[in-house]
């Protein structure tokens, strides 16, 4: 043969992959293959391969007679809407995908390259783990990629998408990464699988129920995002990007908007009269952000707290506001922990924060206790004071006790605050706080409950109102709410170039 022809050859036995019949196993199971997925999220011609003719060292347990290029992953770098970002995509066919010394190798020589030129990681997972027949050198390889998605870590973003296994200690690379993207049915993560589950606890579960992407949606809070199908989990991630710089020095793509009549008349009537009854803070977010701009995170997990990613006059900003139609939107150990991770990813990434308050506190109790309210509350309380990203803060309602303060207060550094009208800034609930302070008058009274109406309603007109707050400077204005938008337009504007450094130290110790 000559070269030309040695070099086809190699080429096609590549992209081949597992073969054939693997390939039409794999799309059996309703899965892409490596290289298809490649195609779906890379713009048409962009992808340019790396170590495409690897492969793997081993010779024991019968692995010298299967030679096959690329070693199961396809790495390289190539454009998601004209943007630069660095990609593998395991491949299922090539044993199991699983993960060799060649093929972490491989990995690794795109993380070092995404590092240095500072574009996003993009990992397709698609593996039954550890290469079985290499040992100990397929641990050493997943330790190299670990250490690399935590020096990475704040530097570029890193996404992960889980489209088949990811089990034992794999789940770990992904865990570091930023956001996980799994899908439905075919994709499952757990670090110790259903047989072994049985042996040790007795329990009888499957993967699915075990890992699946509805799992990790909506129990563990593992995957940021499940998605229906592959096509879906693709599409997310491009979504995704488009709110990211590209590393931690630059600032998130600004897309094209044309300023027109920012009011939004609908905000005046969202909140109910009732201060007990729920609303739905999405509707909220919808009108206050650039139209349909809003790319929700954690959408089933943890559903007393929202965040996700928005557009205010084309640029991009975090939301984490409080859910007062689930759990009244109080603050628990789920939401602090999620609103935490999100408020980290923005200010690593220079993206700006919105928080809008509706809390009536922290929730109460002895599962919340004994599961560590205090330091997993203080964890969104830490995360929101360390922010030095533009801060604005919007009190649609209420605004109580210690949530009061963790929730982007004036004291913890955000740069403007506004309240609605109808704002309630206390330290408690006006029924509670009565029968606190004036228990004695109360009881000693002859009608107990005409009395405690009465201290109530003081209370309520002394400080069920922002005015206490804003005369104190606390709450920079007291806004109608269909001036919202506007006023977030001007005060984002105004925070574009804030610089803020924090005293110098090696890092701060947030509490895990
Ligand atoms: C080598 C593997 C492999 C592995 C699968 N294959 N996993 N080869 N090492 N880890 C090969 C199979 O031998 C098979 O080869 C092909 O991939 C497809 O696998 P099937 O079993 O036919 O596919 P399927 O029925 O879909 O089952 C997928 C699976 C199963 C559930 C992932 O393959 C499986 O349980 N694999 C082992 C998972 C595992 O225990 N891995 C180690 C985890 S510990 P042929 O030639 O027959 O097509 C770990 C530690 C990491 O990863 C620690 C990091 C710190």
């Amino acid at each position: 043969m000559d070269k030309v022809a040695i070099l086809k050859q190699k080429v096609k036995e590549a992209q081949l992959g597992g073969g054939v019949k693997r390939i039409a196993s794999q799309h059996s199971k309703g899965k892409l293959t490596a290289r298809e997925r490649l195609s779906l999220l890379l713009d048409e011609g962009s992808f340019e391969e790396t170590g495409m003719l690897v492969m793997h060292r081993s010779r024991d347990f019968g692995m010298e007679n299967e030679l096959i290029p690329g070693d199961g992953v396809i790495t390289g770098f190539g454009t998601v809407n004209g943007r630069l970002v660095y990609v593998f995509s395991q491949d299922f066919t090539v044993f199991g995908g699983s993960l060799s010394e060649t093929h972490a190798e491989k990995i690794v020589k795109i993380m070092d390259l995404a590092m240095q030129n500072g574009a996003p990681l993009i990992g397709l997972n698609d593996s039954g783990g550890a290469r079985i027949q290499e040992g100990v050198v397929s641990l050493g390889g997943y330790a190299d990629i670990f250490y690399r998605n935590v020096k990475a870590s704040g530097v570029i973003p890193q996404i992960s998408a889980i489209m088949g296994p990811c089990a034992g200690g794999a789940v770990y690379s992904p865990a570091i990464t930023d956001f996980i993207l799994m899908v439905e049915n075919t994709s499952y993560m757990f670090v110790t699988g259903p047989n072994v589950v049985k042996t040790v606890t007795h329990e009888t579960v499957t993967s699915e129920e075990l890992g699946g992407a509805h799992t990790h949606a909506s129990r563990s809070g593992v995957t940021h995002f499940a998605s229906a199908n592959e096509l879906e989990c693709i599409d997310n991630i491009k979504r995704l990007l488009s709110y990211m710089p590209q590393n931690c020095e630059n600032d998130a793509p600004v897309y094209a908007y044309e300023a027109g009549d920012e009011s939004r008349p609908k905000l005046n009537s969202i909140v109910p009269e009732n201060p007990n009854q729920p609303y739905d803070i999405k509707e909220i977010i919808a009108e206050i952000t650039d139209s349909d701009s809003f790319l929700e995170v954690h959408k089933e997990f943890a559903e007393n707290i929202v965040v996700g990613f928005a557009r205010i006059g084309g640029r991009s900003i975090g939301v984490v506001a409080n859910q007062p139609a689930f759990l009244a939107g109080v603050l628990d150990i789920n939401s602090s922990k999620k609103g935490a991770r999100f408020v980290r990813f923005c200010d690593a990434f220079n993206i700006p924060l919105l928080v809008l308050v509706d809390v009536p506190g922290f929730l109460p109790g002895t599962d919340q206790e004994w599961n560590g309210i205090i330091v997993n509350g203080a964890k969104l309380l830490y995360a929101l004071s360390e922010a030095t990203v533009p801060k604005v803060t919007v009190i649609t309602r209420k605004a109580y006790g210690g949530a009061y303060d963790v929730m982007n207060s004036k004291h913890i550094g955000a740069d403007m605050n506004y309240a609605w009208p109808n704002a309630e800034i206390a330290v408690m609930g006006a029924k509670g706080a009565t029968e606190i302070i004036f228990k004695k008058e109360i009881s000693e009274a002859a009608d107990p409950a005409a009395k405690l109406a009465e201290k109530e309603q003081e209370y309520v007109e002394k400080f069920a109102n922002p005015y206490g707050a804003a005369a104190r400077g606390f709450i920079d204005e007291v806004i109608m709410p269909e001036l919202t938008r506007i006023k977030l337009l001007k005060g984002f504007k105004m925070l574009e170039n804030k610089v803020q450094s924090m005293p110098k130290r090696k890092h701060g110790n947030i509490p895990l």
